[in-house]
């Protein structure tokens, strides 16, 4: 089936006064948007048409040349919004609990020091990109990527994202209510943490308990 954007899971409104309705209908509704129709387009008739996003960004080299920087652009684009509506609430905020907080706060210190470190992170990014927490496998990291590059190119599983530079970075949604660090922490330039915490990623357990928070690929 072909890329779709999904519905918002609240109103277009609802995070105001942290980001405001036009914003979220330009971001949702027309960049968005933009972002499904460049993939699907040019996905078409390729071995990679109809393909969970995961799969297209894991998979570009089977693509023609051509065509793997406009697809992992927008694919990219698409898996990075998608995650970000859905961990965004008017309802949300408040501390992790359980294994996230514990590997966070094995990692940084405190979710005071993480959120730090991911503000840090994303200031240093040089025009638009995100800024992630991730779990690579062995323990969390953050670290920035350009543009729309997703840290699932890397093999790495999204847990917490903020963006910058296309869309606006003044929300406290975003960069403030996220998540973040700093001993261990990682440079703007995708260097990971170098302390490992558990194998089992912490972000999937805690989507596992809490039902949020965390993206599932
Ligand atoms: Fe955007």
């Amino acid at each position: 089936m072909a890329f779709e954007v999904p519905p918002l899971p609240y109103d277009y409104g609802a995070l105001e006064p942290h980001i405001d309705e036009q914003t979220m209908r330009l971001h949702h509704d027309k960049h968005h948007q933009a972002y499904v129709d460049n993939a699907n387009k040019a996905l078409e008739g390729t071995a990679l048409a109809d393909k969970p996003v995961e799969h297209v960004l894991t998979n570009l080299e089977v693509l023609p040349e051509d065509k793997q920087t406009l697809v992992k652009n927008n694919a990219g684009g698409h898996s990075n919004h998608s995650m970000f509506w859905e961990i965004m609430s008017p309802d949300g905020g408040g501390e992790p609990s359980g294994p996230l907080a514990d590997a966070i706060n094995d990692l940084w210190g405190s979710v005071a020091d993480l959120k730090q470190l991911v503000n840090e992170t994303g200031v240093k990014r040089f025009g638009s990109g995100w800024t992630w927490l991730v779990h690579d496998g062995t323990g969390l990291a953050v670290y920035s990527t350009a543009n729309q590059d997703s840290p699932i190119l890397s093999d790495d599983f999204p847990c917490s994202a903020t963006t910058s530079g296309s869309t606006p970075t003044t929300s406290s949604t975003r960069t403030g209510d996220r998540t973040t660090s700093r001993r261990g922490g990682t440079s703007s330039t995708g260097t990971r943490s170098p302390r490992a915490t558990s194998r089992r990623s912490p972000c999937r357990r805690a989507r596992t308990r809490r039902g949020a928070r965390c993206w599932k690929r």
